[in-house]
């Protein structure tokens, strides 16, 4: 694809939802590969030092795909929600460029706004109000002409059609989270940030937000969440991003994340201690303990579970018994130890 014509598909007008689609389902181009889309959002050197002196992002590059849903891991501390922040033009970077679908966030600040949906971490809302009434208000906001159309169905698609005319102050928690969802979609955007959108929630919500995250990224919508909890983006994500203490560590395809992070452990108390593994052993991820008493097989979760009973048929071959075994699966806090040694 020239160059010309890059230009020319990002500078489309922004359009709701199926603008992107639309663009991935333009007549195949063999020489433009979906990959070589421009990102939707490009952070390049991106710093940001508090007012207080504190330092919580440290020149981060990234970049997120159009149609992605892209997870943003990372202990609280971070620097994820300022990371957000700044890209939806609520935190002022210290350093650094962000373009939205190829606009700079500070000088087309409307522009890049009016593509991003945000559902915030903290719960927010306007106590008072109904929930159509907010809803309706919030995509007026962003100089959209009022469609009641769309607004039903982003509440019916929230399971909030029945509480339509319930002031925000009598929901619960759990339905005051799903109208600031409702609120971030109704105007549209190609883009949904949601900040921790699980974190403590229960079970129901977790899983009407998965769907409808699903569902929109199937209607072409980037999705861009922050979880610190693994499961998390091992369910949802495309690709996940670690971020610790300000910098971005890791960027990965989730299958491969998971490849690496899904590790566990087999241990086996022997019998008998041995001086060294024997040689028919030696196809099996095997380590020997100093004294030799205790034998370790580490595999990851994904696929390697057939591992285990030939390593348990080489055993019982090679005479060697066991008197115990144990179990450990990594622990997020091991999987971050383990990628921060990784990267020193
Ligand atoms: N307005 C602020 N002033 C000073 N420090 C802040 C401010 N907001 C956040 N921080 C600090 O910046 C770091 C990153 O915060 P945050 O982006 O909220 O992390 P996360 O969302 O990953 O938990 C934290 O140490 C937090 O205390
Ligand atoms: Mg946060």
């Amino acid at each position: 694809m020239s160059k010309e014509r890059v230009r020319e598909r990002t500078d489309r007008p922004a359009r709701p939802f199926r603008a992107h689609r639309d663009v991935l389902d333009a007549a195949p181009d063999p020489l433009s590969p979906v990959g070589a889309m421009p990102p939707i959002i490009s952070i390049t050197g991106l710093s940001k030092v508090y007012a207080s002196g504190f330092q919580a992002l440290r020149s981060v590059n990234l970049e997120i795909r159009r149609g992605e849903i892209f997870a943003l891991l990372g202990p609280n501390g971070a620097g994820k929600t300022t990371l957000i922040g700044i890209v939806c033009g609520i935190v002022s970077p210290t350093e650094g460029r962000v373009t939205v679908d190829g606009h700079d966030i500070r000088a087309a600040y409307r522009k890049t706004r009016r593509l991003i949906g945000l559902v915030p971490q903290e719960l927010t809302t306007d106590a008072f109000e109904t929930v159509w009434a907010t809803v309706s208000f919030s995509r007026g906001l962003f100089g959209l002409k009022p469609d009641p159309g769309h607004v039903e169905r982003v509440l019916k698609d929230l399971s909030l059609w029945e509480k339509r005319d319930s002031r925000i102050m009598t929901l619960s928690g759990g339905m005051k989270r799903r109208v600031l969802i409702a609120k971030a979609l109704s105007h549209e955007p190609q883009v949904l940030f949601l900040d921790e959108p699980t974190a403590g929630v229960d079970v129901e919500l977790r899983q009407d937000m998965w769907r409808l995250v699903r569902r929109l990224r199937d209607q072409g919508v980037t999705v861009i969440l922050t979880t610190h909890y693994i499961e998390e983006a091992e369910e949802m994500a495309d690709r996940v991003g670690v971020i610790r203490r300000g910098e971005i560590i890791l960027v990965e395809e989730k299958a491969e994340l998971m490849r690496k992070l899904g590790r566990k452990q087999l241990t086996l108390q022997l019998q008998s201690p041995l001086d060294a593994l024997p040689p028919a052993l030696a196809v099996h991820r095997l380590d020997l303990s100093a004294d030799g008493s205790e034998l370790t097989y580490t595999y990851d979760s994904q696929g390697e579970r057939t591992g285990i009973t030939a390593l348990l048929t080489d055993l019982r071959a090679a005479g060697l018994r066991f008197r115990d075994l144990q179990t450990r699966q990594s622990s997020l806090e091991d999987i971050f130890v383990d990628l921060v040694k990784e990267r020193a």
